[in-house]
């Protein structure tokens, strides 16, 4: 199960902590010596107590903080089990509240932006061996690249592609071919949507944004969100440079008829 955080790591580290609480108990009950005098006995009896409880105290002291330490490392350490990917994954930190190509992709249709939207999704296909698609990963029904190995796709382009669909169904004139080539336009688009929610959540931007007032085009205040960190983000290019030095084309598949389900 490649996708899943391993919870091994979690039983492991837990298991091993008591035994701190059981050497500090120990430690805290060493022998006194009982062959000199009775004051002396006393004395040293105190002393002992007092440094066994001070002993016992910062260990248990010790324990806890190490298991705090031990349980934010551990949880870090599986928050970063990632799914595999043979691709090169790489992070930067960017601006949301100025993308310098938010104009490519905004506005009223137009050749531009088509072009635009055919550059994103270049890559969107494109060759690799069995092995890269992931540790134990039965490949037998995945569609085969005609000069060997498989054909993939990556989780970006398959929810670019719907971000592109959406765009695409608010300009129903101008995307009419795009429409007719769907049986069931609607639900395409709710298949979409779906995807770009479930993709959202598991992403989940945690970054804090706070509330300032702006005036619409109708004179309202209304209160609208402002990111004031940058987010961290994957470098697009590197990543979309090996999707395209694989490119294939739809052409490549072998199928439908050897290996149709
Ligand atoms: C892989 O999948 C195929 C088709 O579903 C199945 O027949 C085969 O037994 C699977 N192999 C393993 C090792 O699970």
């Amino acid at each position: 199960m490649p996708f899943l955080t391993d919870e091994k790591c979690q039983y492991s580290k837990l298991g091993s902590e008591p035994r701190v609480h059981d050497k500090g108990l120990n430690h805290g009950s060493s022998p006194t010596d009982s062959s000199v005098r009775e004051e002396l006995v006393w004395r040293r009896r105190f002393f002992v107590l007092l440094i066994s409880s001070l002993s016992v105290t910062i260990l248990l002291t010790g324990g806890s903080v190490r298991l705090l330490y031990s349980h934010s490392s551990l949880s870090m350490g599986c928050e970063l089990a990632r799914p595999y990917t043979p691709a090169p994954v790489r992070h930067i930190t960017r601006s949301l509240r100025h993308a310098p190509d938010a104009h490519k992709f905004s506005g009223d249709p137009r050749p531009e932006l088509d072009e635009a939207w055919h550059e994103t999704l270049s890559g969107t296909l494109f060759r690799l061996s069995p092995d890269e698609l992931g540790p134990d990963v039965n490949y037998t029904n995945s569609i085969r690249h005609k000069e060997g190995g498989l054909v993939g796709v990556m989780g970006v382009s398959h929810n670019l592609h719907c971000v592109k669909r959406v765009y695409q169904y608010i300009h129903p004139d101008y995307y009419s071919d795009v429409a007719a080539s769907y049986g069931d336009w609607d639900a395409h688009l709710e298949h979409c949507l779906e995807v770009l929610r479930q993709a959202v959540l598991c992403a989940a931007d945690t970054s804090v944004y706070a509330l300032q007032w702006k005036l619409t085009d109708k004179e309202e205040a209304k209160p609208i969100v402002v990111p004031y960190q940058p987010s961290v983000c994957v470098d697009w290019d590197p990543l979309h440079a090996w999707m395209r030095g694989r490119e294939s084309q739809l052409e490549d598949l072998v199928g439908p008829s050897e290996s149709i389900q």
